[in-house]
């Protein structure tokens, strides 16, 4: 692969049940070669330079799902933690969440802060696991701390900056996502990271999470490497922005 490797990369991780069902297996075994997914892409996201991997793993909203598929899911997610958790510390990667973590079961809980705790001063990537996220949910939290600093007299309504907001966010100090996959045909933003994704490339693709792997990532990048971002500006002036930047780094 060559230049402009998305640093901020954000999955959709759809398809797990389509997946087994359309090999007449129960839900729980697409969500099983789905953890394997996830093993294949964090290991691709490392060695291609990304720095922060974040991936949409269990929302607010799935908490709705039938008792026994979420607690297949729990289990699942303790397997993971268990199983990476060298291959997670050696590969110097930082294990984060974004979600209201203290609604997870203590048995995966505990685990997970551990792993969190153990790889806090990783610098190689963050994985950062959406776990009983939502978007409108994380937006409301911000809201609530940066209201609550207003009235304790630190800042003024009018002087509410954008950095303010962003720093009571999961992603806080974290460049946005530069590219957001959605596996599985749908093309919808589920309620993930609804302020970070201003900006950022969305591509959809069929392949099921389960079947997705290196080469599909690189699919997507090749994709976001042919897009021109142009934050609300012309094509002329990106290019003569890059013109300068060019310059600039040449001389
Ligand atoms: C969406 O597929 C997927 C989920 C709700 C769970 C994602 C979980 C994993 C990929 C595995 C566990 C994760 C980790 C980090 C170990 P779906 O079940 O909604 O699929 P469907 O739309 O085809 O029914």
């Amino acid at each position: 692969m060559s230049e402009k490797i998305p640093r901020h990369v954000a999955i959709i991780m759809d398809g797990n049940g389509r997946w087994a069902r359309a090999r007449d297996q129960p839900r729980v075994k697409g969500h099983e070669q789905g953890a394997e997914a996830v093993n294949r892409v964090t290991r691709a996201c490392r060695a291609r330079g990304v720095e922060v991997l974040t991936l949409y793993a269990f929302s607010e909203q799935n908490w709705r799902r039938p008792a026994d598929e979420v607690t297949a899911l729990m289990r699942l997610l303790l397997r993971y933690v268990r199983g990476q958790r060298r291959e997670i510390l050696d590969n110097n990667i930082r294990l984060t969440v974004l979600g209201d973590i203290d609604k997870l079961p203590l048995f995966v809980r505990a685990p997970l802060k551990a792993l969190m705790k153990e790889s806090a001063h990783n610098d190689g990537m963050i994985l950062a696991l959406a776990l009983s996220y939502g978007g409108r949910e994380e937006l409301l939290r911000a809201v609530r701390a940066v209201a609550a600093r207003a009235q304790r007299g630190e800042l003024r309504a009018a002087d509410i900056m954008e950095a303010d907001f962003e720093a009571e966010l999961f992603t806080a100090g974290w460049p946005d996502p530069d590219l957001l996959i959605r596996t599985s045909g749908e093309a919808r933003i589920s309620n993930f990271l609804l302020w970070q994704i201003a900006y950022t490339e969305l591509y959809f693709t069929p392949i099921a999470w389960p079947d997705f792997d290196e080469a599909e990532l690189d699919r997507a990048f090749e994709h976001y490497q042919g897009r021109q971002r142009r934050f609300g500006m012309t094509g002329a002036q990106i290019e003569a922005e890059g013109l300068i930047k060019a310059e600039e780094t040449t001389l």
